[in-house]
């Protein structure tokens, strides 16, 4: 501090951090948290057995929250995301990005994509997410996708995602998309292995995409695979505790050499989480990381996955001022405390952007 100079004269706020613990802004690079109405009948319908590829292919699950989401205007999307934004903020998130994928119409996906831009989010543009009923098939929307929306949402979006597993895209179609959208400048990423192994590891190789995401079913040649990329494998923790899911192999990717982040994955169906902390949590008690690989991967980690690995993540020169300090004794109660709330002040980009002790601020979850 004795050396910190030149800030005399300067708008500046002195905040007292003594018997806190600071670390960096987290980051979470992968949520869907741009949609409209919940699933709280069909997570009771899942308590009681039905399983959550059942419903999706009763065309409920993600086609359920297309409805509601089509039906709520690009203002009641940006007010959603909005309120997510805020409770991510209070669980310590300062960066996030979030998809599309709950339009599969020209307009509601480019709202969409608009909203999360508008909320301060990195927009992803997931234009092959499922096929909404209005198509006879998956070819048939992909036709419409690429030729009617791609243009717009290429310009509105910095990456491109598809589902690829049983029931919603395979890996011909998967490609097909990616490699449309890989032409329109737009960076790849793919859910791949999160029910079955469909091919999604090679691809997102072959086609130089930045991530692959959720690899629960993913087996050791895939481990072996993507530890000899330079592709991110980001774990979905959540989204495996949520649907009773086996757990990625996390432990097996690490010791192999390959890149991996946390994230939470939020969205209404099968990640009902907006907590990073928690992911740690589960992160150092389900998929044998320690808090410094848990912290490290949605920090650092998950900066690399959205291209800003140069400037956010890290407490240090010339990065953005994204600070969170925990009322703890140690940081690693970030992922020690189950649930706990210790993330008591947010500074994002150098200003304060929630504060758990300032009258009047938002509460989590409103
Ligand atoms: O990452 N797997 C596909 N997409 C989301 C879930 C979306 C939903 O269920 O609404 C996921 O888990
Ligand atoms: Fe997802």
């Amino acid at each position: 501090m004795a050396e910190l100079g030149g800030l005399e004269g300067e708008n500046v706020t002195v905040i007292d951090g003594r018997g806190r613990c600071a670390i960096p802004g987290l980051v979470d690079c992968h949520t869907h948290a741009c949609f409209a109405g919940d699933r709280v009948g069909e997570f009771d319908l899942r308590s009681g057995g039905a399983t959550y590829e059942e419903l999706h292919a009763a065309g409920g699950g993600i086609l359920s929250t297309v409805r509601a989401t089509r039906a709520a205007g690009e203002a009641g999307l940006r007010a959603a995301v909005e309120r997510h934004r805020q409770s991510m903020l209070a669980a310590g998130t300062t960066t996030f990005e979030a998809k599309s994928g709950y339009g599969l119409d020209r307009k509601t996906e480019l709202a969409m994509l608009r909203a999360i831009a508008a909320e301060g989010g990195v927009p992803t543009w997931l234009g092959a997410h499922a096929v909404p009923p209005e198509f006879g098939g998956a070819d048939a929307y992909l036709d419409f996708a690429l030729a009617e929306v791609l243009p717009e949402a290429a310009r509105l979006a910095e990456a491109a995602d598809v589902f690829l597993e049983r029931g919603a895209f395979d890996a011909t179609r998967a490609r097909r998309y990616l490699e449309a959208c890989a032409r329109a400048g737009l960076t790849l990423r793919l859910h791949a292995d999160q029910f079955t192994e469909g091919g999604g590891i090679p691809l997102a190789i072959e086609l130089g995409a930045r991530s692959v995401d959720h690899l629960e079913a993913t087996r050791p040649d895939g481990v072996r695979q993507l530890a000899a990329s330079d592709v991110c494998g980001v774990l979905l923790p959540v989204a495996a505790l949520f649907l009773g899911r086996p757990m990625p192999p996390a432990r097996a990717l690490i010791d192999a050499g390959a890149i991996v982040a946390l994230a939470t994955d939020f969205n209404p169906g099968s990640a009902f989480c907006e907590s990073l902390p928690v992911v740690c949590s589960l992160a150092c008690t389900q998929l044998g990381m320690t808090p410094a690989e848990a912290l490290a991967a949605c920090t650092v980690n998950a900066a690399y996955v959205l291209g800003r690995a140069d400037r956010l993540g890290r407490l240090e020169p010339g990065f953005m001022a994204d600070v969170v300090l925990l009322d703890a004794p140690d940081w690693r109660y970030l992922a020690y405390h189950l649930g706990g709330q210790h993330v008591t002040l947010v500074i994002a980009r150098g200003s304060v952007a929630w504060d758990r002790d300032a009258p009047g601020r938002r509460p989590a979850g409103a």
